[in-house]
């Protein structure tokens, strides 16, 4: 498929051939990123960076890779230092930024925002997080994660762990992992447990979905275990989050004893689901799946802009 001109607004829009074409080109920008440390690619495009929402590797990974491309960046990191704060719509701050710049990065804490400023932009959008719906980039980058541990995606068992209701990322990443027959575990208390019209969606399309409340059981069985933080910030009762923010945690003694061949993933931040002693195991993959941002985010930039050679 072409790629150029299209909006990156969720893990839903790929089809496995989509998917094995991202994971070429994200290797071959990371073959040329190990050669040079910048690229002309983008040479004399601008990205719109629009973060209404905290972010720290999507941002500076997008903006590291539109840099490392030859091209530029302007944007925002907080609504509050943008005319959002008087009062301007998301739809006049998009057609506004559509006369500067050739590429649009958005994070908002609205599901279903990066839709709307889709439909109104003129310049490809890329959504870096719609409140808790949807997380492709980063998706895109779990599975090239993926790939690169395990020297392939094709039929690992993934275990999912934490927030799975109100986390974007593996809303996102499930509908990327279907298409390489992973066999998915969902691991949550019972307030935080994956949508039922997700799950059961997934299930009827035939991927093999089981769902617990007991990590090591799960761990137990995975090739790769990916952690979650509880997403503070989508609880309307700040008791409830107290009472389930300690759900899991993931210490060494457990890795070690339970599996120490798992590849063990988190999409970052880390609160205290992964004790810091985990971080020096082989197969603690997180912060190498940091850096993996900086050449999925190059291909997508480079594809959705139709420069990719
Ligand atoms: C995630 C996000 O913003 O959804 N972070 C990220 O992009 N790496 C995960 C999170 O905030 O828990």
């Amino acid at each position: 498929m072409d790629f150029e001109g299209i909006d990156i607004l969720s893990g839903k829009q790929f089809s496995r051939e989509n998917l094995d074409q991202v994971l070429g080109v994200a290797a071959d920008m990371d073959e040329r990123l190990r050669e040079d440390r910048s690229l002309d690619l983008l040479d004399g495009y601008v990205m719109g960076a629009l973060f209404f929402e905290p972010s720290t590797r999507t941002r500076l990974s997008f903006e590291t890779a539109m840099h490392r491309l030859g091209g530029g960046v302007v944007g925002f990191a907080q609504a509050g230092t943008s005319s959002v704060a008087k009062g301007e719509s998301l739809n006049d701050t998009i057609r506004t930024v559509n006369q500067y710049v050739d590429v649009i990065v958005m994070r908002h804490p609205e599901i279903g925002s990066a839709k709307q400023a889709a439909d109104v932009s003129t310049v490809p959008v890329l959504n870096g997080g719609d409140g808790a719906g949807q997380h492709p980039t980063q998706a895109l980058l779990d599975l090239y994660t993926i790939h690169v541990e395990r020297g392939g995606v094709d039929g690992n068992t993934i275990a999912l762990c934490g927030d799975l209701k109100n986390g974007r990322t593996v809303h996102a990443g499930v509908e990327l992992y279907k298409h390489y027959a992973c066999p998915l575990i969902f691991v949550a208390p019972e307030p935080l447990k994956m949508p039922a019209e997700i799950t059961e969606r997934l299930r009827a399309e035939g991927v093999d979905v089981e769902e617990t409340a007991d990590l090591e059981s799960a761990l137990a069985k995975a090739d790769v275990l990916y952690m979650t933080r509880i997403q503070k910030e989508r609880f309307e009762d700040p008791a409830e989050y107290e009472r389930l923010k300690g759900s899991y945690v993931l210490t060494r003694e457990m890795v070690e004893r339970v599996n120490p061949d798992v590849t063990i993933m988190h999409p970052l931040p880390r609160v205290n689901e992964i004790t810091t002693d985990v971080d020096e195991l082989p197969g603690a993959a997180y912060f190498r799946e940091a850096r993996n941002g900086v050449p999925v985010r190059m291909a997508l930039l480079a594809m959705v802009l139709g420069e990719t050679n």
